[in-house]
């Protein structure tokens, strides 16, 4: 059995290190591409894979089409947008994610974000303290919980909107329930996002709620960029000079943004929410465990198609 990680974005070494010693002591083979630049490589190393591992890596149709012996998928960390399910399912392949695994290094990112934002961008000037201020977290999963959890050290007042999540869970953990979405904007300076990139989210973030922040409002977004309808963003940024939007996923209009708006908005280089060893080692056994388990024992735990 071969089992491929085919990550664009490596792992820490750390991590391949533990994936290899999980895959080896089950009689498997490992094999490793990183760092591809061209998607036929991918279709290459997939070919005679009974298994894989990525991280934001598209597993497209075309990937499934090329991987002929692939028995499970699994996505390391959370959001598993990027998986083709339809085409997987076709083929009877099982995908997986790895949920709560990265959860902690998005979380201090998102505070790391609002104090950067806070005390603009590091440049000379006064800034203004978390303590005391109201956080909204958009959607009280795995990453939203640590959010708060962590917010309320700073001081913070935390609010949380999630449909699917009772009033009693989230209040059990100190933090207040808003009834609507309208009310999580409307009532929070600062708004974290963990909502999924999927047909119900994707452009929902956009004029109607942005415009309701509070004067000084920040959007904190270490979710997926596809959720933000980003012209109506650049049209509320425009009208409203108060507001911030800070994200570790560049608009495709992130250019645009900088220019027009200069320190009150800010994009990571490049996606690091996830980018920290411990959340490289959790994911990665997670994802080799899963697909160990899978192959000798059929465990379907954490099955997402
Ligand atoms: C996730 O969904 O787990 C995060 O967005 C991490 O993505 P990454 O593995 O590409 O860093």
């Amino acid at each position: 059995m071969k089992i491929l990680v085919a990550t664009d974005k490596p792992f820490a070494k750390v991590a391949v290190d533990g994936i290899r010693k999980i895959v080896e002591a089950a009689g498997y083979e490992l094999a490793l591409l990183e760092k591809y630049t061209d998607v036929n490589d991918f279709y290459i190393a997939v070919a005679d894979a009974d298994a894989l591992i990525v991280r934001s890596d598209k597993v497209t149709k075309e990937v499934v089409d090329a991987a002929k012996n692939l028995k499970i998928v699994v996505r390391a960390g959370a959001g598993y947008d990027n998986l083709d399910l339809a085409a997987c399912t076709a083929r009877g392949i099982v995908a997986m994610n790895t949920p709560g695994q990265n959860s902690n290094a998005v979380a201090e990112l998102a505070l790391g974000m609002m104090v950067y934002m806070a005390r603009n961008t590091f440049q000379s000037g006064t800034g203004a303290e978390l303590k005391g201020k109201k956080v909204g977290i958009h959607a009280y999963g795995n990453v939203g919980r640590l959010v708060a959890g962590i917010a309320k050290g700073f001081g913070m007042e935390v609010y949380a909107f999630d449909p699917f999540v009772t009033k009693e869970a989230i209040e059990k953990d100190g933090v207040k329930v808003c009834a609507t979405v309208e009310e999580l904007y409307s009532t929070c300076h600062y708004v974290s996002l963990h909502i999924p990139a999927n047909d119900k989210t994707k452009k929902s973030i956009g004029y109607d709620l942005l415009s309701k922040m509070p004067k000084g409002g920040c959007l904190v977004n270490t979710a997926r960029k596809e959720v933000i309808h980003e012209e109506e963003l650049l049209k509320v940024l425009e009208e409203r000079t108060d507001l911030k939007y800070v994200t570790d996923i560049a608009a495709d209009n992130q250019a645009v943004l900088n220019e027009k708006f200069g320190t009150r908005v800010f994009a990571t280089p490049k996606k690091m929410g996830a980018e920290t060893a411990e959340a490289n080692i959790n994911a990665g056994l997670a994802s080799a465990n899963q697909i160990v388990k899978f192959l000798q024992a059929g465990d379907k735990t954490f099955q997402v198609n």
